[in-house]
């Protein structure tokens, strides 16, 4: 792994150093700073000609900041004669943006692919895109991982006596069925209708949730009131207790005030994105070891199919 350099932006630092721990190395040297006027400038502090570098940024709040920070941090990799730029993105932001749902709407994860790549990306390592489809937005190599076997090794010492896995919205029953199967439990799905983006409404649950350990899964939380809504639901409808699990904690304005006041027994989160100070409702399990192995495979050119285990 001598030949291996791993480099961190600001945006989730500690995830960068765990990585680094997992895989015995020390994150490289980088100084990313601002001009007066709020322009973001990097220099990386070490030779990298000829080696296989990866940059480690999820494109988190505050969004435009920690993107942009990447798009130029891409180009100072560029410009300094790597082997192979890997950009690791562990929470891609404006994932949800993935399609024109209404007229005269741009697709802002294509955009945003695009960017990565004209600014130097040559491959992508990332882990529960909004939207599976997103790789194909990529005419470079794209590495998609799941963080359900963390969080299914972590449900599974629970010992749930009939538990039931619910998909909040038909976009997320994929996700739903995969953690049926593993957990295993049940399926059940959620009939979501959304408002606005703030607001959603949801009345009928497809699926026997009665006297049952109902199980939300989800690719991300925003304002919390998917989560909220689909346990109000799930809980009228005869659930037992409802546990609510994502892979990406956006928990945007009032989100965790939400989450904390709601009927949810525990909010089972990953560190895709930092948190500072949850309350104790929240469990977060880290993704360090399942984003080190598949560096690790992609820089030793080994299969990173046993990661989807
Ligand atoms: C929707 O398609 C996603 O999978 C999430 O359910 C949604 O984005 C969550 O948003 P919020 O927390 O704002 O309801």
């Amino acid at each position: 792994m001598d030949s291996c350099l791993l480099f961190s932006g600001n945006s989730n630092i500690e995830l960068s150093k765990k990585i680094a721990k997992y895989l015995n190395k020390e994150l490289s040297s980088i100084n990313i700073y601002r001009f007066k006027d709020s322009e973001i400038c990097v220099k990386i502090e070490e030779n990298i000609r000829g080696k296989d570098v990866f940059i480690i940024q999820s494109t988190c709040m505050p969004v435009n900041e920690n993107l942009m920070e990447l798009l130029i941090t891409l180009d100072a990799l560029r410009r300094a004669s790597p082997r192979r730029i890997t950009a690791v993105i562990p929470y891609y932001g404006y994932a949800r943006q993935d399609r024109k749902d209404q007229p005269r709407v741009p697709i802002t994860a294509k955009l945003v692919a695009n960017l990565l790549v004209t600014a130097g990306a040559n491959r992508i390592l990332t882990i529960d895109l909004h939207a599976p489809q997103i790789q194909g937005f990529f005419d470079i190599p794209v590495d998609h991982l799941f963080a359900a076997p963390v969080i299914i090794k972590y449900l599974k010492e629970k010992n749930f006596k009939k538990p039931v896995i619910v998909a909040p919205d038909v976009g997320s029953v994929k996700m739903a069925r995969a953690f049926a199967k593993r957990l295993p439990g049940d399926l059940a799905i959620v009939d979501k209708r959304r408002e606005s983006p703030e607001k959603v409404e949801m009345v009928h649950v497809i699926g026997d949730v009665k006297g049952c350990e109902a199980i939300i899964v989800d690719d991300l939380i925003s304002t919390g009131g998917t989560m909220v809504e689909a346990a109000n639901a799930l809980l009228n409808n005869g659930a037992e207790v409802v546990y609510g699990c994502c892979t990406h904690a956006v928990l945007a304005g009032d989100a965790i005030e939400k989450l904390t006041n709601s009927k949810l027994k525990e909010i089972i989160i990953t560190d895709t994105i930092p948190q500072t100070n949850l309350p104790s409702k929240f469990t977060i399990l880290t993704v360090s070891e399942l984003l080190g192995e598949a560096i690790k495979s992609i820089h030793l050119e080994t299969t990173v199919s046993k990661l989807f285990i």
